[in-house]
């Protein structure tokens, strides 16, 4: 498979696991480039059903080797027990999984900095984190008081870390958080790292000799492009490019390595946490969306807001990762609706939009301008071959394709990699 990168094309949970899942078997390398812990990645197996926050989704294969690249800030505690669960389902890790050593490491005060900066916001500015220290690990890279992994494997790790401990409680005293043991941090962490050592790998040069000696690479974006910092409805964002640019930054691996861009895409649209949603239902159709679809978030467990499918979303999303492909999913989630509604444009104080406006308080004053279309009104999940799809399935799904401006790639009418319909990918 040519080196192609993945991306969610909405608020993230569009189902990227399964697609990397599905998808790693015809490369040697999946790398993910951006985010951390945040992300809830779900793939199923038979009975069997994984969550991965931090390990590539690659690794529930048997031969690829998984990267996480230093476009991520890394819990490296989180990681660890991530690893042992992978093992424990009878996965090779050592030796299959490096993590760069210019990755960003999450502490425990990212955590507690978090939760005290979401407790001061007032109502209706609050983000609804994840609560994963992320945003704060991304602030200390930017503001360059931030410690790499790298760093913990230097003699000189625990005056570094002492020193950010010191700097965190004094901050953290200041916003009335949680403070921090100094001493027993130092010294859990100190242990830690010994115990990250053996996946501290230089995987700039890794993958690029590899892509050179002609390995292919899967490139796993984390999020969504509507919850990347730049593109995304800001401040309702993460604080990473979940999109396709993120892939070169976060890897170390120039553009012109890259082939193609995947974009996994729901067939309606979800997000979790705050901020503006147009297609938002609150009725019983939005309840039936959570309920069939099993809309809960994979990280924190919090019910999914859910609503209809968003063009408007899809074209700019399409636009901004060059998008050659979508891998299109959940479709077996629509098929008890009789009529099913798109939003193809939005009305803002009396105009039609066609493109997403970049304020979130324009944003939060558009209404969608729907289509509608009948639904199909029988199962789906069975089937494994496009063609055998209800014709109103097919043309649902065309119309979204059409609107958005992309072929289809894949098709997924069910959580397992069986419920999976190849098309051009
Ligand atoms: P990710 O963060 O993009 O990897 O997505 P999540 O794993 O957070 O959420 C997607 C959920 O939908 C998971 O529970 C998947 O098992 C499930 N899923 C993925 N594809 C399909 C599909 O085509 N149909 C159904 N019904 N579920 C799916
Ligand atoms: P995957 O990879 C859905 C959301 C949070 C919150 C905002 C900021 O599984 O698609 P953060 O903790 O990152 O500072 O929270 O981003 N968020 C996600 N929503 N899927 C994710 O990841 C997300 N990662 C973060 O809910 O609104
Ligand atoms: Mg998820």
């Amino acid at each position: 498979m040519p080196n192609t990168v993945l991306i969610g094309a909405q608020w993230g949970d569009e189902g990227k696991g399964k697609i990397i899942d599905v998808l790693a078997s015809q490369v040697d390398i999946v790398v993910r480039y951006q985010g951390g812990n945040n992300a809830g990645h779900t793939v199923k197996i038979g009975d069997e059903h994984y969550v991965l926050h931090l390990i590539p989704s690659g690794i529930l294969r048997d031969e690829q080797v998984c990267v996480i690249g230093n476009g991520l800030v890394v819990n490296p505690a989180a990681l660890l027990d991530e690893v042992a669960e992978v093992e424990a389902a009878g996965k090779k890790v050592q030796g299959r999984l490096f993590v760069s050593d210019r990755a960003h490491m999450v502490f425990p005060y990212h955590r507690a900095i978090d939760a005290a900066r979401e407790a001061l916001l007032a109502e209706g500015s609050k983000i609804g984190t994840t609560g994963r220290g992320i945003g704060p690990c991304y602030s200390d890279k930017v503001t360059r008081t931030g410690l790499r992994a790298g760093d913990m494997l230097t003699s000189e790790f625990p005056e570094l870390l002492l020193a950010r401990l010191r700097e965190a409680n004094k901050m953290l005293r200041a916003m009335g958080g949680e403070i921090l043991d100094e001493n027993a941090v130092l010294e859990e962490y100190l242990a830690i790292a010994e115990r990250m050592r053996p996946y501290i790998k230089d995987t700039v040069t890794y993958l690029n000799d590899a892509i050179k000696a002609g390995q292919t690479v899967l490139f796993e974006g984390a999020q969504g492009t509507m919850l990347d910092i730049d593109f995304g409805t800001y401040p309702f964002v993460t604080s990473s490019n979940a999109t396709a640019g993120g892939a070169c930054t976060g890897s170390g691996v120039a553009p012109h390595r890259i082939d193609r861009v995947v974009g996994v895409i729901k067939a309606y649209t979800t997000r979790v946490g705050e901020g503006p949603f147009p297609t938002e239902l609150f009725d019983a159709d939005g309840k039936r969306m959570r309920d069939a679809g099993g809309e809960y978030g994979a990280t924190t467990g919090r019910p999914r807001r859910c609503g209809w499918f968003d063009a408007v979303v899809g074209r700019y999303s399409a636009r901004i990762n060059g998008v050659d492909f979508w891998a299109m999913t959940k479709l077996d989630v629509l098929d008890t609706f009789e009529t099913l509604r798109v939003c193809t444009a939005y009305e803002y104080e009396g105009q039609r939009l066609m493109e997403l406006p970049a304020s979130v308080r324009m944003l939060e004053k558009c209404t969608p301008i729907y289509e509608e279309l009948p639904g199909w009104c029988e199962p789906t999940s069975h089937i494994t071959v496009y063609d055998d799809l209800p014709e109103r399935a097919r043309t649902y799904v065309e119309y979204l394709c059409a609107l958005t401006g992309v072929p289809l790639g894949i098709l997924s009418v069910g959580p397992k990699r069986e419920s999976t319909l190849r098309l051009g990918l």
